[in-house]
């Protein structure tokens, strides 16, 4: 049974957004943050931009418990070519633990799926961030791999791991190189 639901961002939901985006706590793991006000308005205002692209490849929406949004998740295309995309979520510590990232991410999944018609779609994560690794098991992506000083963040690089979930939900036959 959904308790989420999900909308596209307003300029109202600039201080919902700022309470969870400049916590140091939850960006501990991100590749931005913590964010200032000047920052986490440039991202509500950002997010909407896409919602009037005459081809959307882009979903940013805010993940809205009991009318107040509690997170912010997206998904979009990355290649349309290949029909490759990507996924990510961050959700306000408060309401971490009780199962809200990986409701969000069944919903980028029929998204990215269904209304983007990708055929993959990615997300990479930091070795460390436990929660984030365990939400993308839950959700049936495959572990594809460490990639070494993937991203420079606040000054230091750092590896990501990177996960994939195919169209079909399985983790799909491995390719002879060659191929
Ligand atoms: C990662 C994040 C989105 C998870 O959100 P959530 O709503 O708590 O996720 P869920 O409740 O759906 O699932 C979390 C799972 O991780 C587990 N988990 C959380 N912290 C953990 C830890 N330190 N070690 C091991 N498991 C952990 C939970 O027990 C749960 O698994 P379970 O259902 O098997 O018990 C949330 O912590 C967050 O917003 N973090 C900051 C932003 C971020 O890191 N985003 C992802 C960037 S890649």
């Amino acid at each position: 049974m959904p308790r989420l639901s999900f909308r596209e961002f307003t300029p109202a939901d600039i201080p919902a957004v700022h309470d969870y985006a400049s916590d140091a706590e939850v960006t501990r793991w991100s590749t931005w943050g913590p964010n200032t006000l000047d920052q986490t308005a440039a991202f509500v205002e950002g997010a909407s931009r896409a919602q009037g692209e005459p081809d959307r490849s882009a979903y940013s929406l805010a993940a809205v418990l009991d009318g107040r949004p509690i997170g912010s998740v997206a998904v979009w295309t990355t290649d349309p070519h290949d029909r490759n995309g990507e996924l990510g979520y961050t959700f306000h510590r408060a309401h971490w633990g009780q199962g809200y990232a990986t409701e969000a991410v069944g919903r980028l999944l029929s998204l990215g799926f269904e209304t983007l018609r990708l055929e993959r779609i990615s997300a990479t994560c930091h070795p460390g961030n436990a929660g984030s690794i365990r939400v993308l098991e839950k959700s049936g992506f495959t572990l594809e791999g460490r990639l070494r000083s993937h991203r420079l963040v606040r000054g230091v690089r750092r590896d990501s791991l990177l996960f994939s979930i195919l169209r079909n939900g399985h983790p799909g036959p491995v390719q002879p190189i060659s191929e």
